[in-house]
Protein backbone atom coordinates (compact mmCIF):
# COMPACT_ATOMS: atom_id res chain seq x y z
CA UNK A 1 0.00 0.00 0.00
CA UNK A 2 2.84 2.29 1.47
CA UNK A 3 4.31 0.94 -2.09
CA UNK A 4 1.61 2.06 -4.34
CA UNK A 5 1.52 5.53 -2.62
CA UNK A 6 5.31 6.21 -3.49
CA UNK A 7 4.20 4.83 -6.88
CA UNK A 8 1.55 7.46 -7.44
CA UNK A 9 3.86 10.23 -6.25
CA UNK A 10 6.66 8.80 -8.17
CA UNK A 11 4.62 9.03 -11.43
CA UNK A 12 3.29 12.81 -10.58
CA UNK A 13 6.47 13.88 -10.07
CA UNK A 14 8.17 12.57 -13.29
CA UNK A 15 4.89 13.35 -15.31
CA UNK A 16 5.29 17.04 -14.28
CA UNK A 17 9.20 17.55 -14.76
CA UNK A 18 10.37 14.93 -17.12
CA UNK A 19 12.85 13.79 -14.78
CA UNK A 20 13.16 10.56 -12.98
CA UNK A 21 13.17 10.76 -8.91
CA UNK A 22 13.29 8.47 -6.00
CA UNK A 23 10.63 8.33 -3.17
CA UNK A 24 12.16 7.49 0.04
CA UNK A 25 11.40 6.60 3.22
CA UNK A 26 13.12 8.41 6.03
CA UNK A 27 14.46 6.47 8.60
CA UNK A 28 13.19 9.21 10.82
CA UNK A 29 9.60 9.62 11.29
CA UNK A 30 9.51 13.05 12.54
CA UNK A 31 11.00 13.86 9.19
CA UNK A 32 7.59 12.71 7.56
CA UNK A 33 6.37 9.08 5.98
CA UNK A 34 7.95 10.08 3.03
CA UNK A 35 10.47 11.96 1.12
CA UNK A 36 11.55 13.06 -2.30
CA UNK A 37 14.75 14.50 -3.14
CA UNK A 38 14.31 17.36 -5.37
CA UNK A 39 18.30 18.01 -6.96
CA UNK A 40 17.31 15.64 -10.08
CA UNK A 41 14.60 18.50 -10.86
CA UNK A 42 16.75 21.19 -9.76
CA UNK A 43 18.88 20.67 -12.71
CA UNK A 44 16.77 20.73 -15.09
CA UNK A 45 14.32 23.56 -14.11
CA UNK A 46 17.49 25.92 -13.59
CA UNK A 47 15.18 27.98 -10.84
CA UNK A 48 16.63 28.58 -7.11
CA UNK A 49 16.51 24.84 -4.84
CA UNK A 50 13.44 26.61 -2.24
CA UNK A 51 11.28 27.54 -5.34
CA UNK A 52 11.86 23.98 -6.76
CA UNK A 53 11.22 22.09 -3.54
CA UNK A 54 8.07 24.18 -2.98
CA UNK A 55 6.61 24.00 -6.28
CA UNK A 56 7.01 20.19 -6.26
CA UNK A 57 5.39 19.95 -2.66
CA UNK A 58 2.28 21.66 -4.23
CA UNK A 59 2.61 19.62 -7.38
CA UNK A 60 2.41 16.50 -5.31
CA UNK A 61 -0.15 17.69 -2.31
CA UNK A 62 -2.79 18.76 -5.36
CA UNK A 63 -2.55 15.09 -7.01
CA UNK A 64 -1.70 12.80 -4.60
CA UNK A 65 -4.99 12.59 -1.97
CA UNK A 66 -3.39 10.04 0.38
CA UNK A 67 -0.37 13.27 1.23
CA UNK A 68 -1.71 15.13 4.16
CA UNK A 69 0.72 17.59 4.51
CA UNK A 70 4.17 18.78 2.82
CA UNK A 71 7.39 20.15 4.36
CA UNK A 72 10.56 21.43 2.78
CA UNK A 73 13.95 20.87 4.41
CA UNK A 74 16.67 21.55 2.70
CA UNK A 75 16.58 19.81 -0.48
CA UNK A 76 13.72 17.42 0.10
CA UNK A 77 10.14 17.91 -0.03
CA UNK A 78 8.75 15.66 3.37
CA UNK A 79 5.59 13.93 3.03
CA UNK A 80 3.07 13.39 6.10
CA UNK A 81 0.25 11.01 4.74
CA UNK A 82 -3.67 10.77 5.55
CA UNK A 83 -4.24 8.17 7.81
CA UNK A 84 -7.45 8.25 6.70
CA UNK A 85 -6.50 7.74 3.23
CA UNK A 86 -4.52 5.26 3.76
CA UNK A 87 -7.06 3.30 5.79
CA UNK A 88 -9.90 3.62 3.34
CA UNK A 89 -7.68 2.95 0.27
CA UNK A 90 -6.49 -0.62 2.05
CA UNK A 91 -9.95 -0.86 3.33
CA UNK A 92 -12.17 -0.35 0.34
CA UNK A 93 -9.42 -2.60 -2.17
CA UNK A 94 -9.21 -5.49 0.56
CA UNK A 95 -12.90 -5.82 0.59
CA UNK A 96 -13.66 -5.13 -3.00
CA UNK A 97 -10.84 -7.50 -4.21
CA UNK A 98 -11.71 -10.03 -1.37
CA UNK A 99 -8.73 -13.07 -1.52
CA UNK A 100 -7.46 -11.58 -4.58
CA UNK A 101 -6.60 -8.81 -2.81
CA UNK A 102 -2.51 -8.46 -3.46
CA UNK A 103 -2.37 -10.59 -6.48
CA UNK A 104 -0.35 -9.71 -9.31
CA UNK A 105 -1.66 -9.87 -12.91
CA UNK A 106 0.04 -13.14 -14.37
CA UNK A 107 3.31 -12.96 -16.39
CA UNK A 108 5.05 -15.64 -18.22
CA UNK A 109 7.40 -16.80 -16.11
CA UNK A 110 7.87 -20.22 -15.71
CA UNK A 111 9.07 -21.31 -12.14
CA UNK A 112 9.61 -25.28 -11.92
CA UNK A 113 9.17 -26.57 -8.49
CA UNK A 114 10.50 -30.07 -7.17
CA UNK A 115 9.59 -30.96 -3.73
CA UNK A 116 8.38 -34.07 -1.95
CA UNK A 117 9.71 -36.52 -3.78
CA UNK A 118 9.94 -39.43 -1.63
CA UNK A 119 11.66 -42.61 -2.28
CA UNK A 120 9.61 -45.81 -2.95
CA UNK A 121 9.48 -48.48 -1.22
CA UNK A 122 10.53 -46.82 2.25
CA UNK A 123 8.70 -45.17 4.51
CA UNK A 124 7.49 -41.47 3.72
CA UNK A 125 9.64 -39.68 5.89
CA UNK A 126 9.79 -36.52 7.89
CA UNK A 127 12.45 -34.73 4.91
CA UNK A 128 9.74 -35.64 2.73
CA UNK A 129 7.06 -33.96 4.75
CA UNK A 130 9.11 -30.90 5.44
CA UNK A 131 9.60 -30.43 1.64
CA UNK A 132 5.88 -31.05 0.63
CA UNK A 133 4.96 -28.21 2.88
CA UNK A 134 7.56 -25.92 2.10
CA UNK A 135 6.92 -26.57 -1.89
CA UNK A 136 3.79 -26.63 -1.76
CA UNK A 137 3.10 -23.40 -0.21
CA UNK A 138 5.85 -21.75 -2.70
CA UNK A 139 4.12 -22.67 -5.26
CA UNK A 140 1.11 -21.00 -4.07
CA UNK A 141 3.08 -18.15 -3.32
CA UNK A 142 4.84 -17.91 -6.73
CA UNK A 143 0.75 -18.07 -8.39
CA UNK A 144 -0.42 -15.51 -6.16
CA UNK A 145 2.35 -13.26 -7.84
CA UNK A 146 1.45 -13.84 -11.12
CA UNK A 147 3.88 -16.59 -11.66
CA UNK A 148 3.38 -20.22 -14.12
CA UNK A 149 4.19 -23.26 -11.70
CA UNK A 150 5.17 -26.85 -12.38
CA UNK A 151 4.97 -28.44 -9.47
CA UNK A 152 6.97 -32.02 -10.13
CA UNK A 153 7.07 -34.84 -7.70
CA UNK A 154 10.55 -36.44 -8.65
CA UNK A 155 9.86 -40.12 -6.90
CA UNK A 156 12.57 -41.87 -5.84
CA UNK A 157 11.88 -44.98 -7.81
CA UNK A 158 14.97 -45.97 -9.43
CA UNK A 159 18.51 -47.18 -8.37
CA UNK A 160 19.78 -50.68 -6.47
CA UNK A 161 17.61 -50.69 -4.24
CA UNK A 162 14.93 -51.64 -6.69
CA UNK A 163 17.01 -54.71 -7.38
CA UNK A 164 16.98 -55.65 -3.37
CA UNK A 165 13.49 -54.71 -3.35
CA UNK A 166 12.53 -57.16 -6.35
CA UNK A 167 14.94 -59.72 -5.17
CA UNK A 168 13.21 -59.74 -1.49
CA UNK A 169 9.67 -59.73 -3.45
CA UNK A 170 10.45 -63.05 -5.19
CA UNK A 171 11.90 -64.82 -2.46
CA UNK A 172 9.54 -63.86 0.41
CA UNK A 173 6.64 -61.38 -1.51
CA UNK A 174 3.51 -62.32 -0.70
CA UNK A 175 0.79 -60.28 -2.48
CA UNK A 176 -2.22 -60.11 -0.36
CA UNK A 177 0.42 -58.75 2.31
CA UNK A 178 1.56 -56.13 0.34
CA UNK A 179 -2.16 -54.77 -0.65
CA UNK A 180 -2.85 -54.41 2.98
CA UNK A 181 0.14 -52.39 4.16
CA UNK A 182 2.37 -51.58 0.81
CA UNK A 183 5.18 -49.49 3.24
CA UNK A 184 4.92 -51.81 6.50
CA UNK A 185 5.36 -55.01 4.17
CA UNK A 186 7.76 -53.46 1.52
CA UNK A 187 10.03 -52.26 4.77
CA UNK A 188 10.11 -55.96 6.14
CA UNK A 189 11.36 -56.88 2.56
CA UNK A 190 13.81 -54.74 2.67
CA UNK A 191 14.89 -55.77 6.30
CA UNK A 192 14.76 -59.37 5.82
CA UNK A 193 16.92 -58.98 2.74
CA UNK A 194 20.12 -57.37 4.39
CA UNK A 195 19.59 -60.05 7.22
CA UNK A 196 20.00 -62.47 4.04
CA UNK A 197 22.48 -60.54 2.60
CA UNK A 198 24.79 -60.64 5.67
CA UNK A 199 24.43 -63.89 5.58
CA UNK A 200 24.79 -64.86 2.05
CA UNK A 201 26.74 -62.22 -0.25
CA UNK A 202 25.68 -63.05 -2.97
CA UNK A 203 22.07 -61.70 -2.80
CA UNK A 204 23.48 -58.25 -3.00
CA UNK A 205 24.81 -59.78 -7.01
CA UNK A 206 21.61 -61.02 -7.38
CA UNK A 207 19.92 -57.49 -6.73
CA UNK A 208 22.66 -55.79 -8.98
CA UNK A 209 21.56 -57.89 -11.84
CA UNK A 210 17.79 -57.55 -11.22
CA UNK A 211 18.72 -54.05 -10.94
CA UNK A 212 20.36 -53.97 -14.50
CA UNK A 213 17.42 -56.26 -15.74
CA UNK A 214 14.95 -52.86 -15.20
CA UNK A 215 17.61 -50.73 -16.43
CA UNK A 216 17.75 -52.44 -20.04
CA UNK A 217 14.04 -52.85 -20.06
CA UNK A 218 13.28 -56.35 -19.36
CA UNK A 219 9.79 -56.68 -19.45
CA UNK A 220 8.88 -59.01 -16.37
CA UNK A 221 11.34 -56.94 -14.34
CA UNK A 222 9.83 -54.02 -15.55
CA UNK A 223 6.70 -54.94 -14.16
CA UNK A 224 7.56 -55.75 -10.82
CA UNK A 225 8.78 -52.57 -10.60
CA UNK A 226 5.59 -50.76 -11.70
CA UNK A 227 4.06 -53.04 -9.12
CA UNK A 228 6.67 -52.14 -6.44
CA UNK A 229 6.14 -48.46 -7.39
CA UNK A 230 2.18 -48.15 -7.70
CA UNK A 231 1.66 -50.14 -4.19
CA UNK A 232 4.13 -47.81 -2.29
CA UNK A 233 2.65 -44.50 -3.98
CA UNK A 234 -0.82 -45.24 -2.34
CA UNK A 235 1.09 -44.21 0.87
CA UNK A 236 2.39 -40.91 -0.18
CA UNK A 237 -1.23 -40.28 -1.82
CA UNK A 238 -2.75 -40.73 1.61
CA UNK A 239 -0.71 -37.82 2.73
CA UNK A 240 -1.59 -35.64 -0.05
CA UNK A 241 -5.22 -36.43 -0.09
CA UNK A 242 -5.07 -35.03 3.99
CA UNK A 243 -2.70 -32.54 3.03
CA UNK A 244 -4.99 -30.85 -0.19
CA UNK A 245 -1.28 -30.83 -2.39
CA UNK A 246 -1.10 -31.89 -6.22
CA UNK A 247 1.51 -32.02 -9.01
CA UNK A 248 1.77 -31.22 -12.41
CA UNK A 249 4.31 -34.14 -13.10
CA UNK A 250 5.14 -37.26 -11.30
CA UNK A 251 8.15 -38.01 -13.81
CA UNK A 252 10.89 -38.99 -11.06
CA UNK A 253 13.99 -40.96 -11.52
CA UNK A 254 13.26 -43.69 -13.56
CA UNK A 255 11.92 -41.22 -16.47
CA UNK A 256 15.06 -40.37 -16.67
CA UNK A 257 16.61 -43.94 -17.34
CA UNK A 258 17.27 -43.50 -21.08
CA UNK A 259 17.79 -39.82 -20.95
CA UNK A 260 21.17 -40.45 -19.07
CA UNK A 261 23.56 -41.94 -21.66
CA UNK A 262 22.85 -38.32 -23.21
CA UNK A 263 24.39 -36.14 -20.53
CA UNK A 264 27.43 -38.75 -19.93
CA UNK A 265 28.34 -38.41 -23.30
CA UNK A 266 27.81 -34.26 -23.55
CA UNK A 267 30.26 -34.30 -20.22
CA UNK A 268 32.56 -36.51 -22.26
CA UNK A 269 32.55 -34.70 -25.79
CA UNK A 270 33.14 -31.38 -23.23
CA UNK A 271 35.97 -33.48 -21.41
CA UNK A 272 34.56 -32.93 -18.16
CA UNK A 273 34.81 -36.68 -17.14
CA UNK A 274 37.50 -38.48 -15.92
CA UNK A 275 38.01 -42.24 -15.20
CA UNK A 276 38.99 -42.77 -11.11
CA UNK A 277 39.14 -46.59 -10.19
CA UNK A 278 37.05 -47.78 -13.38
CA UNK A 279 33.84 -45.22 -12.12
CA UNK A 280 33.52 -41.80 -14.14
CA UNK A 281 33.82 -38.60 -12.13
CA UNK A 282 33.82 -34.91 -12.34
CA UNK A 283 36.28 -32.83 -10.80
CA UNK A 284 35.93 -29.25 -10.04
CA UNK A 285 38.85 -26.33 -10.03
CA UNK A 286 37.65 -25.13 -6.69
CA UNK A 287 38.41 -27.87 -4.17
CA UNK A 288 34.59 -28.90 -4.28
CA UNK A 289 34.53 -32.88 -4.05
CA UNK A 290 34.27 -34.54 -7.16
CA UNK A 291 30.76 -35.49 -8.44
CA UNK A 292 30.39 -39.48 -9.16
CA UNK A 293 28.63 -40.07 -12.70
CA UNK A 294 28.95 -43.74 -13.34
CA UNK A 295 29.74 -46.11 -10.44
CA UNK A 296 32.53 -49.13 -11.98
CA UNK A 297 29.89 -51.61 -12.54
CA UNK A 298 28.20 -49.31 -15.25
CA UNK A 299 25.23 -48.09 -13.02
CA UNK A 300 24.24 -44.93 -12.68
CA UNK A 301 23.47 -42.58 -10.30
CA UNK A 302 21.31 -40.27 -8.65
CA UNK A 303 23.78 -37.30 -9.64
CA UNK A 304 23.45 -38.48 -13.46
CA UNK A 305 20.24 -39.04 -13.35
CA UNK A 306 19.30 -35.09 -11.61
CA UNK A 307 21.45 -33.71 -14.74
CA UNK A 308 19.22 -35.58 -16.89
CA UNK A 309 16.46 -34.11 -15.38
CA UNK A 310 17.32 -31.01 -15.41
CA UNK A 311 18.32 -30.35 -18.54
CA UNK A 312 14.96 -32.12 -19.82
CA UNK A 313 13.42 -29.50 -17.74
CA UNK A 314 15.00 -26.93 -19.59
CA UNK A 315 13.56 -27.88 -23.09
CA UNK A 316 10.28 -28.81 -21.66
CA UNK A 317 9.32 -26.23 -20.33
CA UNK A 318 12.21 -23.48 -20.43
CA UNK A 319 12.10 -22.56 -16.38
CA UNK A 320 12.94 -18.81 -15.48
CA UNK A 321 13.73 -20.74 -12.09
CA UNK A 322 14.26 -24.09 -10.44
CA UNK A 323 13.75 -24.65 -6.90
CA UNK A 324 14.49 -27.89 -5.06
CA UNK A 325 12.89 -28.25 -1.62
CA UNK A 326 15.35 -30.63 -0.19
CA UNK A 327 16.90 -31.03 2.86
CA UNK A 328 20.34 -28.85 3.96
CA UNK A 329 22.07 -32.26 4.32
CA UNK A 330 21.99 -32.02 0.19
CA UNK A 331 23.74 -28.57 -0.38
CA UNK A 332 26.59 -30.25 -1.92
CA UNK A 333 24.78 -32.45 -4.12
CA UNK A 334 22.86 -29.02 -5.74
CA UNK A 335 26.09 -26.96 -5.30
CA UNK A 336 27.68 -30.02 -8.11
CA UNK A 337 24.79 -30.13 -10.12
CA UNK A 338 25.10 -26.04 -10.68
CA UNK A 339 28.87 -26.11 -11.28
CA UNK A 340 28.66 -29.22 -13.72
CA UNK A 341 25.72 -27.13 -15.61
CA UNK A 342 27.98 -24.12 -16.02
CA UNK A 343 31.31 -26.16 -16.75
CA UNK A 344 28.85 -27.66 -19.70
CA UNK A 345 28.45 -23.60 -21.17
CA UNK A 346 24.94 -23.74 -19.97
CA UNK A 347 23.72 -20.04 -19.09
CA UNK A 348 21.15 -20.90 -16.66
CA UNK A 349 23.29 -21.94 -13.75
CA UNK A 350 22.54 -19.16 -11.22
CA UNK A 351 18.50 -19.73 -12.22
CA UNK A 352 18.69 -23.30 -10.48
CA UNK A 353 18.15 -23.00 -6.17
CA UNK A 354 18.37 -25.43 -3.97
CA UNK A 355 15.65 -24.54 -1.16
CA UNK A 356 17.02 -26.58 1.63
CA UNK A 357 15.81 -27.01 4.90
CA UNK A 358 16.77 -28.10 8.48
CA UNK A 359 15.61 -31.18 10.89
CA UNK A 360 12.41 -31.89 12.83
CA UNK A 361 13.87 -32.56 16.49
CA UNK A 362 12.64 -34.19 19.40
CA UNK A 363 13.98 -33.07 22.14
CA UNK A 364 16.74 -31.27 21.34
CA UNK A 365 17.73 -34.98 19.02
CA UNK A 366 16.80 -35.57 15.37
CA UNK A 367 13.55 -36.85 15.06
CA UNK A 368 13.72 -40.06 12.64
CA UNK A 369 10.78 -42.24 11.33
CA UNK A 370 13.59 -44.94 10.53
CA UNK A 371 15.23 -45.80 14.05
CA UNK A 372 13.38 -47.57 16.51
CA UNK A 373 9.65 -48.33 15.97
CA UNK A 374 8.92 -47.05 12.27
CA UNK A 375 6.33 -44.28 12.71
CA UNK A 376 3.96 -43.71 10.03
CA UNK A 377 4.08 -40.12 9.18
CA UNK A 378 -0.16 -40.88 7.92
CA UNK A 379 -0.29 -41.78 11.45
CA UNK A 380 1.33 -38.61 13.33
CA UNK A 381 -1.30 -36.64 11.29
CA UNK A 382 -3.94 -38.89 11.69
CA UNK A 383 -3.03 -38.39 15.86
CA UNK A 384 -2.97 -34.27 15.30
CA UNK A 385 -6.61 -34.64 13.86
CA UNK A 386 -7.52 -36.76 17.00
CA UNK A 387 -5.68 -34.06 19.31
CA UNK A 388 -7.39 -31.56 17.73
CA UNK A 389 -10.70 -33.21 18.00
CA UNK A 390 -10.05 -34.02 21.69
CA UNK A 391 -9.55 -29.97 21.91
CA UNK A 392 -12.60 -28.66 19.98
CA UNK A 393 -14.83 -31.29 22.15
CA UNK A 394 -13.78 -29.76 25.18
CA UNK A 395 -14.49 -25.67 23.89
CA UNK A 396 -17.26 -26.37 21.94
CA UNK A 397 -19.73 -29.10 22.37
CA UNK A 398 -22.12 -28.47 19.70
CA UNK A 399 -20.30 -27.72 17.04
CA UNK A 400 -21.57 -29.77 14.41
CA UNK A 401 -19.41 -31.01 11.82
CA UNK A 402 -16.80 -31.80 14.45
CA UNK A 403 -14.69 -33.81 12.51
CA UNK A 404 -14.75 -32.01 9.19
CA UNK A 405 -13.18 -28.97 11.86
CA UNK A 406 -11.03 -31.44 13.89
CA UNK A 407 -9.60 -32.41 10.33
CA UNK A 408 -8.83 -29.02 9.41
CA UNK A 409 -6.93 -27.83 12.84
CA UNK A 410 -4.89 -30.53 13.13
CA UNK A 411 -3.10 -30.12 10.00
CA UNK A 412 -3.41 -26.80 10.21
CA UNK A 413 -1.35 -27.37 13.52
CA UNK A 414 1.00 -28.93 11.98
CA UNK A 415 1.50 -27.11 8.49
CA UNK A 416 1.53 -24.23 10.75
CA UNK A 417 4.34 -25.22 13.27
CA UNK A 418 6.53 -26.17 10.20
CA UNK A 419 6.38 -23.05 8.52
CA UNK A 420 6.48 -20.78 11.22
CA UNK A 421 10.29 -21.37 11.43
CA UNK A 422 12.53 -19.70 8.81
CA UNK A 423 13.31 -23.31 6.55
CA UNK A 424 16.73 -23.49 7.40
CA UNK A 425 16.31 -23.88 11.27
CA UNK A 426 15.58 -26.81 12.68
CA UNK A 427 12.10 -27.41 14.72
CA UNK A 428 11.29 -28.68 17.43
CA UNK A 429 8.28 -31.01 17.47
CA UNK A 430 5.77 -31.65 20.01
CA UNK A 431 2.40 -32.76 18.57
CA UNK A 432 0.79 -31.73 22.08
CA UNK A 433 2.08 -28.10 21.97
CA UNK A 434 1.29 -27.14 18.43
CA UNK A 435 -2.22 -28.47 18.57
CA UNK A 436 -2.98 -25.68 21.67
CA UNK A 437 -5.23 -22.72 20.81
CA UNK A 438 -3.14 -20.18 22.64
CA UNK A 439 0.33 -19.40 21.37
CA UNK A 440 2.33 -18.99 18.61
CA UNK A 441 -0.01 -21.75 16.96
CA UNK A 442 -2.18 -22.50 13.83
CA UNK A 443 -5.25 -22.97 15.92
CA UNK A 444 -5.13 -20.13 17.64
CA UNK A 445 -4.64 -18.27 14.24
CA UNK A 446 -7.75 -20.13 12.94
CA UNK A 447 -9.55 -19.17 16.43
CA UNK A 448 -8.80 -15.36 15.66
CA UNK A 449 -10.38 -15.88 12.20
CA UNK A 450 -13.51 -17.79 13.80
CA UNK A 451 -13.88 -14.84 16.47
CA UNK A 452 -14.69 -12.28 13.56
CA UNK A 453 -16.63 -14.83 11.50
CA UNK A 454 -19.39 -14.90 14.19
CA UNK A 455 -18.85 -11.46 14.83
CA UNK A 456 -20.03 -10.63 11.18
CA UNK A 457 -22.36 -13.66 10.50
CA UNK A 458 -25.62 -11.85 9.05
CA UNK A 459 -24.11 -8.39 9.49
CA UNK A 460 -24.14 -5.86 5.62
CA UNK A 461 -21.15 -3.67 5.84
CA UNK A 462 -21.67 -0.61 3.83
CA UNK A 463 -17.95 0.67 2.18
CA UNK A 464 -19.59 4.35 2.12
CA UNK A 465 -20.46 4.58 5.70
CA UNK A 466 -17.00 4.80 7.07
CA UNK A 467 -16.09 7.00 10.19
CA UNK A 468 -12.47 7.58 8.46
CA UNK A 469 -11.69 9.88 12.00
CA UNK A 470 -11.05 6.48 13.97
CA UNK A 471 -8.15 5.66 11.97
CA UNK A 472 -6.11 8.44 13.94
CA UNK A 473 -6.48 6.34 17.04
CA UNK A 474 -3.38 4.19 17.71
CA UNK A 475 -5.26 0.76 17.58
CA UNK A 476 -6.97 1.43 14.45
CA UNK A 477 -4.10 2.56 12.51
CA UNK A 478 -2.02 -0.06 14.01
CA UNK A 479 -4.53 -2.72 12.32
CA UNK A 480 -4.11 -0.64 9.33
CA UNK A 481 -0.27 -1.10 9.22
CA UNK A 482 -0.54 -4.30 9.65
CA UNK A 483 -2.98 -5.15 6.85
CA UNK A 484 -0.87 -3.15 4.29
CA UNK A 485 2.07 -4.95 5.61
CA UNK A 486 1.03 -7.76 3.67
CA UNK A 487 2.21 -7.76 0.18
CA UNK A 488 5.28 -6.32 1.43
CA UNK A 489 5.60 -9.99 3.35
CA UNK A 490 4.52 -11.79 0.57
CA UNK A 491 7.40 -10.51 -1.42
CA UNK A 492 9.70 -11.19 1.04
CA UNK A 493 8.79 -14.70 1.12
CA UNK A 494 9.12 -15.30 -2.11
CA UNK A 495 12.65 -13.56 -2.54
CA UNK A 496 13.90 -16.04 0.40
CA UNK A 497 11.92 -18.54 -1.00
CA UNK A 498 10.83 -18.65 2.77
CA UNK A 499 6.59 -18.83 3.61
CA UNK A 500 7.72 -18.15 7.03
CA UNK A 501 7.16 -14.45 6.72
CA UNK A 502 3.76 -14.73 5.63
CA UNK A 503 3.00 -17.37 8.95
CA UNK A 504 5.07 -14.94 11.25
CA UNK A 505 3.04 -12.33 9.48
CA UNK A 506 -0.25 -13.81 9.96
CA UNK A 507 1.05 -13.97 13.95
CA UNK A 508 1.13 -10.28 14.03
CA UNK A 509 -1.74 -9.65 12.17
CA UNK A 510 -3.93 -12.23 14.51
CA UNK A 511 -2.63 -10.70 17.74
CA UNK A 512 -3.39 -7.13 16.65
CA UNK A 513 -6.55 -8.33 15.60
CA UNK A 514 -7.21 -9.36 19.54
CA UNK A 515 -5.70 -6.05 20.57
CA UNK A 516 -7.92 -4.21 18.65
CA UNK A 517 -11.05 -6.85 20.20
CA UNK A 518 -9.70 -6.28 23.82
CA UNK A 519 -9.50 -2.88 23.55
CA UNK A 520 -12.78 -2.09 20.97
CA UNK A 521 -16.72 -2.40 21.94
CA UNK A 522 -16.76 -3.66 17.73
CA UNK A 523 -20.52 -4.44 17.97
CA UNK A 524 -21.02 -0.78 19.74
CA UNK A 525 -24.18 1.29 19.65
CA UNK A 526 -22.86 3.49 16.92
CA UNK A 527 -23.83 2.96 13.65
CA UNK A 528 -21.04 4.70 12.21
CA UNK A 529 -18.40 3.29 14.05
CA UNK A 530 -19.95 -0.08 14.14
CA UNK A 531 -19.86 -0.14 10.33
CA UNK A 532 -15.93 1.28 10.71
CA UNK A 533 -15.37 -1.73 12.89
CA UNK A 534 -16.86 -4.56 10.78
CA UNK A 535 -15.73 -3.48 7.65
CA UNK A 536 -11.88 -3.30 9.37
CA UNK A 537 -12.44 -6.56 11.05
CA UNK A 538 -13.75 -8.08 7.57
CA UNK A 539 -10.61 -7.08 5.92
CA UNK A 540 -8.22 -8.62 8.81
CA UNK A 541 -10.53 -11.74 7.92
CA UNK A 542 -10.07 -12.08 4.37
CA UNK A 543 -6.22 -10.98 4.28
CA UNK A 544 -5.69 -14.19 7.17
CA UNK A 545 -7.81 -16.50 5.33
CA UNK A 546 -5.62 -15.53 2.32
CA UNK A 547 -2.74 -15.89 3.74
CA UNK A 548 -3.84 -19.18 5.64
CA UNK A 549 -4.87 -20.75 2.05
CA UNK A 550 -0.95 -19.60 1.02
CA UNK A 551 0.46 -21.83 3.44
CA UNK A 552 -1.81 -24.49 2.70
CA UNK A 553 -3.89 -24.48 5.40
CA UNK A 554 -7.85 -24.01 4.92
CA UNK A 555 -9.61 -21.80 6.99
CA UNK A 556 -12.62 -22.79 9.38
CA UNK A 557 -16.05 -20.47 9.99
CA UNK A 558 -16.56 -22.28 13.15
CA UNK A 559 -14.52 -24.04 16.02
N1 LIG B 1 14.26 -38.69 -3.35
C1 LIG B 1 15.27 -37.83 -2.82
C2 LIG B 1 15.49 -38.14 -1.36
O1 LIG B 1 14.61 -38.59 -0.69
C3 LIG B 1 14.92 -36.39 -2.95
C4 LIG B 1 14.90 -35.88 -4.35
C5 LIG B 1 15.01 -34.41 -4.40
N2 LIG B 1 14.97 -33.89 -5.72
C6 LIG B 1 15.98 -33.96 -6.60
N3 LIG B 1 15.80 -33.49 -7.80
N4 LIG B 1 17.14 -34.49 -6.28
O2 LIG B 1 16.57 -37.90 -0.84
Amino acid sequence: MINEIKEKIKQCVENKYQVKVVVEEPKDLKMGDLAVPVFPIVKVLRKPLNEVALEVAKTIKENVSEVKDTKVIGGFVNLVLSKEEMAYDIIKSILTEGSNYASKPSNDEVVCLDYSSPNIAKSFSIGHLRSTIIGNSLKLIYQKLGYKTVSINYLGDWGTQFGKMIVAYLKWGDKEKIKQDPINEMTNLYVKFHEEAKKDESLNEEARQAFRKCELGDKEYLELWRYIREESLKESAQIYDLLGVTFDSYNGEAFYNDKMDGVVEELEAKHLVTLDDNALIVRFADGMPPALIKRSDGGSLYMTRDLAALLYRKKEYNFKEILYVVGNEQKLHFEQIKAIIKMLGYDFSDEIKHVGFGLYLTNGKKMSTRSGGVVKLYDVLMKAISLAKAEVLEKNKDLTNKDEVAKKIGLASVIYNDLKNHRELDIEFDLDSCVKFEGNTGPYILYSGVRIASILKDKEIDLNNIDLDLFNKDIYYDVVRQLANFSVMLNKAKEEYAPSYIAKYLYTLATTFNRFYALEKINCEDELIRNTNFALIKAIRIVLNEGLRLLGIAYVDEM
